[in-house]
């Protein structure tokens, strides 16, 4: 499909897919990488009534984190999926770590073309990742057709300030795509700014340090990693001031 590459990249805020082979390095480090699996566990602890036979599908899963917390925490069955291969290898062995291999699957695909195959899901994930489905009513329209009638969606993204910035939509202009595609918001969970700092603090640490070791190593391609460093502290500014996190929980009604 045209453009997996280019939202691939701007996923993980690459500004240039030329970076795509280097994100596993930049981001060893790390196993959360965008989205908060605590903020997702409490949203579904309070409202959704899991049992042992509630199927959750996570899409972009990226490293596991918030699929293998949701399987030791709530002991239901998750499937995640990722583009990346390195990051599905390191969220199998997280899995094992944490001693839910038999509750989670995680396996390598576009979601672009999963979306359209998985069904019948009780929960349908879909954190920090942006437009790779579409604007949010494309993606909210596909990702209910992988839930039950009456399932819920879990989104992790942001609400722009104002309608100058094209990249987040407002509230306000949420409010009217659940309307729009007919799904209820059960609870809107901000992240709060001192969780931001402390997040933003460490991960910039990480893979400054891990840009810096590339730049070293491959002194021809220095402005790529300087490009990324750039584009992930105009993100972390970006985030603490201009747009508010936000994990959406909703409920498909019909
Ligand atoms: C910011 S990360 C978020 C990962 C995870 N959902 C989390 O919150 O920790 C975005 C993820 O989207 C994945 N991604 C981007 N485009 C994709 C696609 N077309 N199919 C599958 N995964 C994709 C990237 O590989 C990356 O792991």
């Amino acid at each position: 499909m045209d453009g997996v590459n280019e939202k691939l990249a701007k996923s993980l805020t690459a500004e240039s897919t030329d970076l795509i082979p280097f994100l596993p390095y930049l981001l060893q480090d790390l196993w959360e990488l965008g989205s908060s699996p605590r903020d997702m566990l409490d949203l579904i602890i309070k409202h959704v009534p899991v049992t042992k036979e509630t199927r959750i599908l996570d899409l972009a899963c990226g490293k596991g984190a918030v699929s293998v917390v949701l399987a030791r925490e709530l002991g239901c069955r998750v499937k995640g999926i990722d583009i990346l291969p390195e990051f599905i290898e390191f969220a199998i062995g997280k899995a094992k770590e944490w001693g839910v291999e038999g509750l989670c699957e995680f396996t390598i695909g576009d979601i672009n073309q999963s979306v359209r195959k998985e069904r019948d899901y009780d929960i349908v994930i879909l954190g920090a990742v942006g437009d790779v489905l579409g604007d949010p009513e494309e993606t909210i329209t596909l990702l209910k057709k992988t839930g039950k009638t009456g399932g819920y969606i879990l989104i992790d993204d942001g609400y722009g300030q104002d309608e100058t910035n094209s990249k987040y939509h407002t509230r306000e202009q949420w409010l009217e795509i659940f309307e729009k595609t007919g799904v209820r918001l059960m609870e809107e969970k901000a992240i709060s700014d001192g969780d931001l700092a402390d997040l933003n603090d460490e991960q910039q640490r990480y893979i400054v340090q891990r840009a810096n070791e590339l730049k070293e190593r491959l002194p021809e391609k220095a402005t790529l990693f300087e490009g990324y460093i750039q584009s992930q502290q105009a993100e972390w500014d970006e985030l603490e001031n201009e747009i508010m996190g936000v994990t959406l929980l909703l409920q498909s009604s019909h």
